[in-house]
């Protein structure tokens, strides 16, 4: 399908963005994933992730951060911080070693100059994968984005040092010609 038709797709369904179906079809692929309680949604805003994930799991508890702001969601604890800070987010202090589910979508700001870029993603994705280690239940799941860079090989191995079965995963719904992809290991 079509990256518009995607868009068309969300809008007829209810969801908040086109990039819900990357979630549906990363999760349809995870099978060790089952009924999570506790999740966490890092760069969350404008909220589509979170949006689908309190429908599918009406009983989970559920934290989204992000930079920007984002509207209100029921069942979804927004928390507007910079991830660099998520070691002092208080209310999520007393939740280490409990979440079944991290997932993170963020994408930093880009300058255009493609080194400066390239250390910004992963400087965060090494932010979201020590969350991911911080905030995980031990067979907890965790889901990240990336991009296809000259750093994607050394993030992979840092994936691989701290999670299990770590695998990659190009959604259809996530458009052909973008260098994003995404990967997820069990904790
Ligand atoms: C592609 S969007 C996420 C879309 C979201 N999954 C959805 O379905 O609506 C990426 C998000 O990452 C956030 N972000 C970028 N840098 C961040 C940082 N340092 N800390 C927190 N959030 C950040 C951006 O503000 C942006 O909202």
């Amino acid at each position: 399908m079509h990256a518009d038709n995607w868009a068309q797709k969300a809008k007829s369904s209810g969801y908040r963005s086109r990039a819900v179906f990357k979630l549906i079809q990363i999760i349809e692929k995870i099978r060790h994933i089952k009924n999570p309680n506790l999740i966490l949604d890092i760069g969350a805003a404008p909220g589509g992730w979170s949006h689908f994930l309190a429908s599918k799991y009406p009983s989970a508890e559920i934290f989204a951060i992000d930079i920007l702001e984002m509207e209100k969601i029921r069942g979804v604890k927004f928390i507007q911080e910079d991830l660099r800070k998520i070691d002092q987010i208080q209310q999520l202090s007393g939740l280490k070693n409990k979440f079944n589910l991290v997932i993170s979508d963020l994408a930093p700001n880009l300058t255009g100059i493609s080194s400066i870029d390239e250390e910004n993603i992963f400087e965060l994705n090494l932010l979201t994968l020590k969350g991911a280690k911080t905030f995980l239940d031990s067979k907890g799941v965790f889901i990240v984005k990336t991009f296809q860079n000259s750093n994607l090989k050394k993030f992979r191995k840092e994936m691989e040092k701290n999670l299990k079965i770590v695998q990659t995963a190009k959604p259809a719904a996530s458009k052909k010609q973008s260098k994003e992809i995404y990967l997820y290991g069990i904790n």
